[in-house]
């Protein structure tokens, strides 16, 4: 059972609402959060409301079966607080409440969550800083965007520096709580089978995707001028791209992976001046049909008169430019608007160097090592058997299926809280990873700025722009999703 107190900033916010309350709400009625924990949501001005009818509401919302008369929702209504406060002003009385409350018990970590834009995480960490609110037993997360591009995330970098220790930062990306991300690391370092064929002698190519069948859910005001590239493949994509493609570490600790991680991000090959018109998708969703229904597009959704050069689909190839990897290409794609909502890694072998038989090779499909994060999370491997049905000499494709899930498992934000309150980085992004990672994007940027590419539509409930499916025919290969 985990005791902490944590302080959510932008407590009343979107991110809160939708993620982290219907998280710990989970956790304590699993009897995974210790009842006497404390959970504070900062909001500008006192709600008009009590807290219990607003979590109500705010559960409810979110698909929780509950409602006020709800004896487990009381219970946790009660450990929570809403506190008025002003995040620019730090002689604001909410502090000093704050922090009065937070000092009357001291057997548990502070966790300030920092669920608010990056332009206010500087004065909420100077305030901390000024309220003695950053002593050894207090950690800081700080939740994406880091930043818009290089310059600022190195800038709140070192304004969080200046209050908080590297290792008291937290640098939150879901991802890397998602069940089936943690079992790619058990399967990849624990199996002998696995290592031996992760190479470029074996592996032909992979694929990384995230679909999403939404649009900009309500959070538009955040999306625009920031676009896919900054919101999905600077940090998702990029970090599954590491742990795919990272060298096994000395130890499972957070050190030792991340070193791994950064080598990854360090051997990226950068995107020229050729490759961002070949190598470099960028496209925007117009009007369409998503699950038979007819949606707007992006800019009709923004309620935007003229064009916008906010990307809402990329799709990239690139190369780990190493010993294992040289030649393998790494095909990154991820859009809104899509037909489907799916998160998915796709590992190609290469094929059989020689068929023994002419049946045998008109069938022969490659193996696919397939790690599946979401809808449910799922681990495949397909391969080649022999169709009985169809006479001797024919093949099947089959799929060897590890069902990992897990009814109890904990959802990615609940798992990232308990390793913050327990002080355990290795699920979290380092500091420099997060600015080379930044280094690399705005190598696309620049280019997309200098050449003036703007996005290229695709309708909505398609599968991306056709020079998508165009960059990975060019290489005789195809985007894969089966369900
Ligand atoms: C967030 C992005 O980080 O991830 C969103 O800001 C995106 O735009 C979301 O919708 C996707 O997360 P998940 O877990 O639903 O795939």
């Amino acid at each position: 059972m985990h005791l902490f107190d944590l302080v959510i900033y932008g407590g009343t916010g979107d991110l809160s609402r939708k993620k982290l309350l219907p998280a710990l709400y989970a956790g304590f009625v699993s009897g995974r959060v210790d009842p006497v924990s404390r959970i504070f949501l900062t909001t500008r001005s006192a709600p008009d409301e009590d807290v219990l009818p607003w979590l109500a509401d705010v559960l409810a919302a979110n698909g929780d079966d509950v409602s006020a008369d709800d004896q487990k929702l009381q219970q946790f209504a009660a450990m929570v607080s809403i506190v008025p406060l002003s995040l620019t002003d730090k002689e604001d009385d909410g502090w000093k409440w704050l922090v009065e409350t937070l000092q009357s018990c001291a057997d548990r970590p502070i966790i300030h969550f920092l669920a608010i834009p990056p332009s206010v995480f500087t004065s909420v960490c100077a305030a901390l800083s000024h309220h003695q609110l950053n002593t050894d037993r207090c950690r800081i997360v700080l939740e994406k965007p880091l930043g818009h591009d290089l310059a600022s995330a190195r800038e709140i970098n070192a304004d969080v520096a200046c209050h908080f220790d590297e290792s008291q930062t937290f640098r939150i990306d879901h991802y890397l709580g998602k069940e089936a991300v943690q079992n790619l690391l058990a399967l990849r370092f624990s199996n002998i089978l696995f290592e031996r064929l992760w190479n470029n002698q074996t592996i032909d190519h992979v694929q990384i995707s995230i679909a999403e069948d939404l649009g900009l859910a309500g959070r538009g005001g955040y999306y625009e001028g920031v676009g896919a590239l900054r919101d999905m493949v600077q940090n998702h994509l990029l970090q599954l791209l590491c742990l795919v493609a990272m060298e096994p570490p000395a130890r499972m600790d957070a050190e030792s992976i991340r070193e791994e991680k950064l080598k990854v991000l360090k051997s990226l090959s950068n995107i020229t001046n050729e490759t961002i018109k070949t190598d470099v998708v960028r496209g925007q969703y117009s009007a369409g049909t998503v699950a038979g229904q007819q949606v707007d597009g992006y800019c009709e959704d923004m309620n935007l008169d003229g064009n916008s050069n906010t990307e809402t689909y990329v799709a990239i190839k690139t190369f780990v430019e190493n010993w294992r990897w040289a030649g393998v290409p790494f095909y990154l794609r991820t859009g809104k608007r899509l037909p489907d909502r799916f998160a998915e890694i796709m590992i190609q072998f290469k094929d059989v160097p020689h068929s023994s038989s002419p049946d045998w090779q008109y069938h022969n499909r490659p193996n696919r090592f397939i790690i599946r994060l979401q809808p449910v999370d799922h681990l495949a491997l397909r391969m080649m058997v022999k169709n009985s049905a169809e006479g001797q000499a024919d093949l099947k494709e089959v799929e060897l299926n590890l069902d990992v899930s897990d009814p109890n498992r904990l959802g990615p934000y609940l798992r990232l809280i308990f390793a913050v309150a327990e002080g355990d980085q290795s699920l979290f992004v380092h500091r420099e990873e997060v600015e080379y990672a930044w280094r690399w994007v705005d190598g696309i940027i620049s280019k997309w700025d200098y050449f003036n590419i703007t996005p290229v539509e695709y309708p909505a409930g398609s599968w991306g722009p056709y020079e998508a499916h165009d960059l990975l025919r060019s290489d005789g290969r195809a985007w894969f999703h089966e369900k």
